[in-house]
């Protein structure tokens, strides 16, 4: 018979399962193996044929005979894999393993750029007396907004475009509000930096991304001056960017401080001479900061008649762009290992 008569018929099909049995046993080279591969499994070999014949079997009677030949497909295959000679080639076999063989690399991961930057900022301030606290992301529009001296139809709060969960609760739009779970805890002194992620409901960009990480500081005791704010944030910037960097302070507004203020740091690739980084001007802007706010010292049980505080917080995506030279913030989130292998 032939696999491609018109009727491969359940006979023919056990006799084509024993012929090619017999043959894989006297496989024993490499010019054995492919000839009865190409036999029986190679696109014009015997199983293709038989798959092929199907065409001229009546219906009723097709769908048992292909259950039929795929079986046969299966174990034809499965007994070409098996055969011993097979499992000497390809090294499967538990005596063919070979000790002398170089092993596999062994790739190794790293930390994420993001939390490289992170790390080295809390370490600076750790170094400088300041805990680590952390707080939630789901937050409630008291810690996130209210305590923080958001009115509630403030126009700040559109500044922070909020996503919201429910009533009341929404996704924190800066890790501000830790200050206040760090303050309810904790009576001054209160020296703290929360670092975490946050979220805002802004358009995705280069620039912007609906999620990013921030770093908030909070220094509470008596006699907390604006002077005391001054220094540890250009003590901060001496030591993450460069040890001669000067700061810029400049007014500013944000209703849980006050006075409020922005802070440059000299263009670290330009040393000030103006650059495309900082787009001519010299400077960087890198955090808010300012003195607390009485309203928040009394939202978050703190006498604001004997205690005054500085509080700042900065965007780690923006400081860790400007000091990798990465211009697209997206790069961060989507997790392509060709873009962090280089840090
Ligand atoms: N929470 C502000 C923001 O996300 C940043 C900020 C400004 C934090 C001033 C502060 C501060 O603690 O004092 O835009």
């Amino acid at each position: 018979m032939t696999a491609s008569t018109e009727h491969t018929s359940p006979e023919d099909l056990e006799q084509i399962r024993r012929d090619a049995l017999a043959q894989l046993q006297s496989v024993s080279d490499e010019a054995s193996a492919e000839e009865f591969r190409i036999k029986y499994l190679g696109a014009k070999g015997i199983v293709k044929k038989i798959f092929k014949g199907m065409k001229s079997i009546a219906p009723e009677e097709r769908k048992a005979f292909g259950a039929r030949a795929n079986t046969l497909r299966t174990v034809i295959e499965e007994a070409f894999k098996e055969a011993p000679w097979m499992q000497k080639s390809t090294g499967t076999a538990p005596h063919s393993f070979d000790p002398t063989l170089p092993g596999f690399p062994f790739p190794r991961g790293s930390l994420h750029p993001l939390m490289q930057i992170r790390n080295e900022i809390r370490d600076i301030f750790i170094s400088m007396g300041f805990d680590v606290a952390h707080g939630p992301e789901v937050e409630s529009d008291w810690y996130n907004f209210e305590a923080l001296n958001f009115a509630p139809h403030h126009p700040a709060r559109d500044m922070q475009d909020t996503f919201t969960i429910s009533d009341n609760v929404v996704l924190r739009t800066h890790t501000s509000p830790v200050q206040i779970r760090v303050m309810e805890k904790q009576q001054p002194p209160v020296r703290c930096i929360m670092p975490g992620r946050v979220y805002r409901n802004e358009e995705v960009s280069a620039r912007s991304y609906c999620l990013f990480h921030q770093v908030e500081g909070l220094y509470v005791d008596e006699n907390v001056s604006f002077a005391d704010l001054k220094g540890t944030l250009l003590a901060f910037a001496r030591r993450f960017f460069d040890e001669k960097t000067h700061i810029k302070i400049r007014p500013s507004y944000f209703p849980f401080t006050e006075p409020s203020v922005e802070v440059d740091v000299e263009c670290f690739l330009c040393k000030g001479a103006g650059c495309s980084v900082c787009k001519k001007s010299g400077w960087l802007e890198i955090l808010g900061a300012g003195m607390v706010h009485p309203n928040v010292f009394a939202s978050a049980g703190v006498d604001p008649e004997k205690y005054t505080g500085f509080a700042f917080g900065m965007g780690i995506e923006r400081i860790a762009m400007l000091k990798c030279g990465i211009d697209d913030i997206r790069l961060f989130f989507e997790n392509d290992v060709r873009f962090l292998n280089q840090f």
